[in-house]
């Protein structure tokens, strides 16, 4: 996808009232040359001469104030760091010290649930791994569960063996017909306390048909909004796009976690996220909060990925979450079987990665 262009994401803002004013431009954040290159110089036949290397500009404004990570790991450092019976580091993999997260305590009375929306336009970053899995790690703790399948590719649904193609109502139905209510179309899942609002390719009619609504930007939240007390956290898996449907999403959720690939080119499209949930905060939902962001595919024995988490903690600090999702093929397994890490392979680290994160966000989010 051209990062550059995001499908409907101008019509949109542009659309909103103009109470907003656009905040400074952020410049994509830069890596360091590498140890081989001269500043200021290249080579023949490389390209135009480039500046020697600016410091990285990036969200929020006072970042160049804020303190710069200090350890420089080694992968040693940080092979065991979430490992169930490895020692732990003080220094976990986004170089910071590893707080001790508390356990946590089944809930005493069910809901108003906390909503949070996974979003990232870039695609094939996590988001949907992401969902599956923190939910399931989230239900573990006695919390209900509901996960909403908001991307046309159906990829939640699949990762729980659900079959798309085979859905009589889906959530297309609910945002478009008023006489179709949440509880005919949420299925449960074979998780306990996990259930499914799913999502086929019918979704992608909703992005063209919801623009002729009134207050379009309010659809998911109206829907949404009988079924609040009924579970403890809703967690929103959004397409890869700043569209309509996302700016559905932003707009029904108290939160936002953002998976970011440990790789440069996940930097890029950051400021543009950031950008439109400004905007959305600004126009459409004070309440919405950055509720982390998620280093994933984290690969710790390279210093490639190792920067890119340098960079992203030096922009963002503690919105970053302590916990990284290590790449491991037990996802892509995961997959296949259509179900979570945490029930297909319950003591793989990946497990405890994504219980770990769930302490993280219910510490961030005390009601859920
Ligand atoms: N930690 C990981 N290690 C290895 N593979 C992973 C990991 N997380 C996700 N994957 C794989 O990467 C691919 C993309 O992941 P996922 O579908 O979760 O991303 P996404 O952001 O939802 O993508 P899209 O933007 O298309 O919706 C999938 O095949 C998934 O199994
Ligand atoms: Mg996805």
């Amino acid at each position: 996808m051209n990062e550059s262009t995001f499908p409907g994401t101008e019509n949109e803002m542009d659309r909103l009232p103009e109470r907003f004013s656009a905040p400074e431009q952020v410049q994509p954040i830069s890596m360091p040359p590498s140890p081989t290159s001269t500043p200021g110089t290249s080579a023949p036949g490389t390209g135009p001469e480039r500046p020697a290397q600016q410091p990285a500009r990036a969200l929020p404004d006072n970042y160049a104030e804020m303190p710069k990570p200090t350890a420089k790991l080694t992968a040693e450092d940080l092979a065991p760091v979430n490992d169930p019976n490895g020692p732990r580091h003080k220094i976990g993999p986004t170089g910071r010290p590893l707080p001790d997260l508390p356990e946590a305590l089944p809930p005493t009375r069910t809901g108003p649930a906390q909503v949070i929306a996974m979003c990232n336009q870039k695609g094939g970053v996590g988001k949907t791994t992401t969902t599956i899995n923190l939910g399931a790690a989230i239900a573990e703790t006695g919390r209900k569960v509901l996960l909403i399948d908001f991307d046309p590719q159906g990829s939640a649904s699949i990762g729980l063996g659900v079959q798309p193609h085979d859905l009589e109502l889906s959530v297309y139905n609910l945002l478009m017909q008023r006489d179709i209510t949440a509880d005919e179309v949420i299925q449960p899942t074979r998780v306990e306390n996990l259930d499914l609002l799913p999502a086929n390719i019918d979704l992608s009619a909703a992005e063209v048909q919801l623009v002729q609504e009134v207050a379009r930007e309010y659809t998911l939240q109206r829907v949404l909004d009988p079924i609040i007390p009924l579970y403890d956290v809703i967690l929103i898996d959004c397409a890869p796009s700043l569209g309509l449907l996302t700016v559905n999403a932003l707009t029904a959720s108290n939160g936002i976690v953002v998976p970011l690939e440990c790789e440069f080119f996940a930097l890029r499209g950051l400021a543009m996220l950031t950008d439109t949930i400004a905007k959305v905060q600004d126009r459409l939902n004070p309440k919405l909060e950055i509720v982390g962001i998620l280093g994933t595919m984290f690969d710790g024995r390279t210093t490639h990925a190792r920067e890119v988490l340098d960079r992203v903690v030096q922009a963002f600090d503690e919105r970053v979450f302590h916990t990284v999702i290590r790449r491991t093929v037990k996802f892509p397994e995961t997959t296949v079987v259509g179900e979570p890490i945490t029930t297909y392979a319950p003591s793989s680290s990946a497990a405890t990665q994504y219980r770990d994160l769930a302490k993280e966000v219910l510490a961030r989010c005390p009601a859920g």
